[in-house]
């Protein structure tokens, strides 16, 4: 019998407060690989995940609310791939820390919320829907980037 082995690394960056360390976008492949839907049905997992997570308070409390949030959420990240930048106009420009600054965002929060994010991404790993660089790649972002969020000791 032999198994699969993978080379895909979710390990967890440190936060370090005062510094937000350079951001690299997603390689765009992830979203040939996946498609447009794929990201939409990725974000969809991903809030319904949050909505039933340890941070779920900092979230929409309604289901449909969520649902919604998800979507806009994934007009960014399919608009960081390179595709259509629905986010910009569904919603204006991304300035991501600002429209974060109204809720308290700690390193704890963004631990809970990379797994959260994990976890939604096992479909397209087991399925092989992206490749593992490209899947490697779309983490890599996640990781780095979820840091500037932090806006909050504890
Ligand atoms: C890679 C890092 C992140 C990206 C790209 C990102 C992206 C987004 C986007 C696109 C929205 C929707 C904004 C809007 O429609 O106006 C959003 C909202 C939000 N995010 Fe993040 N986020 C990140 C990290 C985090 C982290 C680490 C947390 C908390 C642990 C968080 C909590 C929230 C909350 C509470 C909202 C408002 C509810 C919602 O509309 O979803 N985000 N985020």
């Amino acid at each position: 019998m032999t198994f699969g082995t993978s080379s895909l690394d979710f390990s967890i960056l440190p936060f370090t407060e005062g510094v937000n360390p350079p951001v690299t976008k997603p390689n765009p492949a992830f979203l040939t690989d996946i498609t447009e839907q794929g990201m939409r049905n990725l974000l969809d997992r991903f809030y319904m995940g949050l909505y039933e997570s340890p941070i779920k308070e900092i979230f929409p409390q309604d289901k449909e609310a969520m649902k919604i949030a998800g979507q806009h959420s994934a007009d960014f990240f399919i608009q960081i791939c390179g595709g259509p930048a629905y986010f910009n106009q569904n919603r204006g420009a991304p300035q991501m820390r600002g429209r974060h600054a109204p809720f308290r965002i700690t390193p704890n929060a963004r631990l809970h919320w990379l797994v959260t994010f994990e976890e939604a991404l096992q479909p397209i790993i087991k399925n092989k829907l992206s490749s593992e660089e490209n899947i490697q790649s779309f983490w890599n972002y996640l990781n780095v980037f979820s840091q500037w969020m932090v806006n909050s000791k504890d």
